[in-house]
């Protein structure tokens, strides 16, 4: 229950008022990186090198703590947070949006929040990325997956390097630097090894390929 104590002390505001939607857009993008690191069922991502936000505040919930108290907690964790969580990846408003996202559906994957758009690609108001207009994640049903989007939820950010994605994990090696074919990278997410996971049962076929022909084509760009 550190994290209770240090929102109590926290310079920041209590959360007065928060659009979910537009916190789960955040979730999910790319540059705020919280998928990459955080487990949490509602936006399907994967990340381990954080808590799972689920199980971060069940006994929370169920010792009723209110959805206003857990809005506030992850208010100051993201402004106060302990290392390797780097400081305010959001600020303001962005981060309240965030936190009520969090603090409705942490534990409730059916909290019926939908992202105010998908994971957008040049993100919001920053011109860092760049060219990484490579894929849309929106698009008809049937279209093939999303590999930047997945590089991000499945949690391959939170462990590598890959300017495109806006990715600075530091556990694998760096993939500017590896600049691997598309079958080493499949090859890999599908067996593991070393310290990484293997994703085979996690990610469908599709998304394997999909996650490796995204690798494979921005490398090193
Ligand atoms: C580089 C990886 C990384 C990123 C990126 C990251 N986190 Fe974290 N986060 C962590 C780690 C590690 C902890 C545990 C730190 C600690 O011991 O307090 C943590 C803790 C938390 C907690 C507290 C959970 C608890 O058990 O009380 C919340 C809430 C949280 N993060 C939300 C977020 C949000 C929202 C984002 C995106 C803005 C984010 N995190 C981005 C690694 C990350
Ligand atoms: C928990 C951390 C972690 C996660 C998550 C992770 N990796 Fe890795 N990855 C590693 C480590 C560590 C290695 C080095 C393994 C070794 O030395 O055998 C590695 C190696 C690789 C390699 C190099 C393989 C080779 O032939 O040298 C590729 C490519 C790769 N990862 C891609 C991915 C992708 C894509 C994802 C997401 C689907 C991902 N990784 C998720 C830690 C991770």
């Amino acid at each position: 229950m550190a994290a209770l104590g240090a929102a109590g002390c926290g310079a920041v505001g209590r959360v007065t008022q928060g659009d979910a939607s537009h916190g789960k857009q955040l979730f999910l993008d790319p540059k705020t990186q919280c998928a990459s690191c955080h487990t949490f069922a509602d936006a399907k991502s994967q990340g381990a090198v954080g808590p799972n936000l689920d199980d971060a505040f069940s006994s929370d919930k169920s010792q009723g703590f209110s959805e206003q108290t857990i809005r506030d907690v992850v208010r100051g964790q993201i402004a106060y947070p302990e290392q390797p969580m780097p400081a305010n990846l959001v600020r303001g408003q962005d981060a309240s949006d965030l936190a009520t996202y969090i603090a409705k559906c942490t534990g409730n994957p059916n909290c019926g929040v939908t992202a105010s758009k998908s994971a957008p690609a040049g993100g919001s108001g920053g011109s860092a990325a760049g060219g990484g207009t490579t894929t849309t994640a929106q698009g008809g049903g049937s279209a093939a997956p999303d590999g930047k989007a997945i590089f991000t939820s499945a949690g391959c950010s939170g462990c590598h390097t890959l300017k495109d994605a806006g990715a600075k994990g530091n556990v694998g090696p760096n993939l500017d630097q590896l600049k691997p074919a598309k079958a080493r990278v499949a090859h890999q997410v599908e067996v593991g090894g070393g310290a990484m996971p293997a994703f085979k049962g996690q990610l469908s076929d599709a998304q394997i390929q999909a996650v490796a022909g995204y690798v494979s084509s921005v490398a090193g760009k």
